[in-house]
């Protein structure tokens, strides 16, 4: 090749590689010809027991196996501790329960014993006791003792192999009838440890049983049985309208016996037995009926609760008629408990645990997944379900577990079903692909869809094997495709009235998840949002009143949608630019009569499609607000590689 030849294929190259830099594509948005209403509800929260959701995770306790249900073999999570020379035994004791509820208890027989050489039971908590410095812990535990035992109980916070104590407290007597004691552990200034553990000792002789020893750091609105703050601001800065709980199959259980039973999860925590959650360990319960309302509560979020229907994950079920009368009558003492007043039995009950004022509620959820359910029995028991809640409380609407995404012989025939709750798991591809036109086609005379449950992961299904041998949290690559099927639901939210991720939690320390990937990550001491959470936080703070019809000119490489709220004016667009070149996108505002040229561009972008958050790296994919000038009816905006944004734009129509 001569050398001109080689100048002009260096040129060509160049202008090439210009080109490849900027993709370019045209938005035109209908300002003045609103396609509907954006659902008020539309961006809420899911949740159940599942990759230690509260145990472990929301839910602040700090002891695990507070109450000695877990293992009927042995005192799981407790160790004994015993000074140099000190002499002792623990036991689980069968012998000597707290209560007809809680009937074990851990046995600590001091044998030698002085005051320069304790023994004691010690709690390694959720992969480790966390002590933050200069925090205050509010410990309390059930003791009773041999009538030979004369010494203080010490409680203290230590790290997991005693050699540092980061704060301690003492109980001066226990007598010989169960009795509660309570301490506050102040720490001081000793550097934060995920690892610590909690450990009550003596050293005095003699045989002390202990019962229901629990720990918690501050909560959030101080609630005494309360959840961790760290997670709830995370909660808070969605904003989200409502929490779908608590299940998921945590309503269902593997068997009858294990269903969310929740006349079992009320009242004091030592009233309440937990049982095995179909996850693979088991439930405190401590996060009970009341505590799931009262988080709606902390957090101005609806409930929207799903009732035990009859359906087991063994796929045992229940045939409708007198068999599953008693479950119907359990169904309608739980939306008695959560809406009733206080002259009612239900309501009352709920105001001897502390919470006088009903909850609002106006969706209930009969069952969940019951397309699994091959027997066909659904349908009756929906319709025993619907008719019992509707003839007691007309105005509830009920929800379907089975939705449109399932065959047509499958779906309630025999009642019309005020909601569907559709699931979907989907690839990030099949997200990208449908969210164009997934609920567009939909019949408007309803019933009203409630996705219950979406995700997309990134290539391997979230419950096979594989999925365990990846990070907990999604990436931006299913981030990305999390937003464009948003933009979908968004765009039909006159239909779509809900919507929620699942599942939502996840501890990130070995062994503790069940499933991939979750919408936010933890362990004992912090916690991150994925890019997921981020998108999801980007659309439910902007989502306006009123959609927008929009076309873009190619959705291959840009999947966008715009709402408005009419009362400010403000357009808000997004945009999905999935590509690893930038997108020069020419938007056309239509019917607007003019645009402040000052708007707001917010922007959640990343170096490649693998880029995730983590608990050391927390917010390495976060989105950036940012002015933007220049802002006119036509006007360009670049959508960065990779990244979803959104544009507030001032607009007077
Ligand atoms: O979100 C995890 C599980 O997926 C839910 O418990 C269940 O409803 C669905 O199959």
């Amino acid at each position: 090749m001569t050398l001109s030849g080689l100048a002009s294929l260096a040129s060509a190259l160049v202008i090439t590689t210009a080109l490849a830099a900027n993709a370019q594509t045209t938005l035109t948005i209908d300002v003045d010809h609103p396609a509907g209403k954006v659902s008020p509800t539309l961006y809420g929260l899911m949740t159940e027991e599942i990759n230690h959701s509260y145990d472990g995770g929301l839910y602040a306790e700090l002891v695990q196996n507070r109450a000695l249900m877990d293992d009927p073999a042995g005192p799981a999570h407790w160790s004994l501790v015993q000074g140099d020379g000190a002499l002792a035994t623990m036991s689980l004791d069968h012998a000597v329960p707290l209560n007809d509820v809680l009937t074990n208890s851990l046995r600590l027989d001091a044998v030698t014993v002085s005051e320069s050489r304790s023994a004691g039971v010690a709690n390694d908590g959720y992969w480790g006791v966390p002590v933050k410095p200069h925090t205050k812990y509010r410990a309390s535990f059930y003791a009773k003792a041999s009538d030979e035992f004369t010494g203080p109980v010490t409680v203290s916070l230590e790290s997991a192999d005693g050699s540092e104590t980061f704060a301690r407290a003492k109980v001066r007597r226990v007598g010989s009838e169960w009795k509660r004691f309570t301490v506050t552990l102040k720490t001081g200034s000793a550097a934060a440890t995920a690892n610590g553990r909690l450990v009550l000792s003596v050293n005095h002789p003699g045989t002390i049983w202990f019962d229901v020893a629990s720990l918690f750091p501050p909560t959030w609105r101080n609630r005494p049985n309360g959840n961790r703050m760290d997670i709830m601001q995370l909660l808070s800065d969605m904003r989200p309208a409502f929490l779908r709980f608590p299940g998921g199959n945590y309503v269902e259980g593997d068997t009858l016996e294990t269903r969310f039973d929740w006349k079992k999860t009320i009242g004091p925590i030592e009233r309440r037995p937990g049982h095995a959650c179909c996850w693979g360990y088991r439930s405190s319960d401590g996060m009970g009926l009341l505590e799931f309302l009262e988080w709606c509560e902390d957090l101005k979020m609806e409930p929207a609760l799903a009732v035990y229907a009859g359906y087991n994950l063994n796929h045992s079920h229940i045939d409708a008629g007198p068999a599953l009368e008693p479950f119907v009558q359990d169904a309608l003492d739980e939306i008695e408990y959560v809406t009733g007043d206080v002259s009612t039995k239900w309501g009352a009950e709920r105001a001897r645990d502390g919470h006088r004022a009903p909850f609002p509620l106006r969706y209930v959820e009969i069952g969940n997944e019951d397309w699994f359910d091959q027997s066909g029995s659904y349908d009756g028991r929906f319709a025993q379900f619907f008719d019992a809640i509707k003839a007691k409380y007309p105005n509830l609407k009920c929800i379907s577990t089975i939705g449109t995404e399932h065959p047509e012989g499958q779906r309630i025939k025999t009642r019309k079903p005020d909601v569907l709750d559709e699931h979907y798991y989907s690839s990030a591809a099949t997200y990208e692909k449908e969210a164009p036109e997934r609920f567009d086609t939909y019949d408007r005379k309803g019933p009203e869809i409630f996705v219950g449950e979406w995700a997309a992961y990134e290539d391997v299904k979230p419950w096979e094997r594989e999925s365990r041998g990846l990070p907990p949290t999604p990436t931006l690559k299913a981030a990305l495709a999390d937003a464009a099927w948003m933009t979908g639901m968004e765009r039909n939210s006159d239909l779509v009235v809900m919507q929620c991720y699942a599942p939502m939690f996840v501890n990130v320390n070995p062994g503790a998840r069940q499933w991939r990937p979750n919408l936010i990550g933890y362990n004992g001491l912090t916690s991150f949002g994925s890019p997921s959470y981020y998108a999801i936080q980007m659309f439910s703070r902007n989502h306006g009143d009123t959609i927008l019809k929009t076309s873009a000119s190619d959705s291959a490489r840009l999947l966008e949608g715009a709402t408005l709220d009419a009362k400010s004016g403000v357009v808000f667009v997004k945009l999905v630019n999935r590509d690893a070149r930038a997108n020069r996108v020419a938007i056309h505002l239509r019917g607007v009569r003019s645009v402040e040229p000052e708007g707001t561009a917010v922007t959640l972008s990343g170096v490649a499609p693998d880029a995730l958050n983590t608990v050391d790296s927390p917010t390495r994919v976060a989105p950036v607000a940012t002015q933007i000038s220049g802002v006119k009816a036509d006007f360009d905006y670049t959508a960065p590689p990779y990244s979803v944004t959104v544009l507030r734009l001032h607009c007077k129509l």
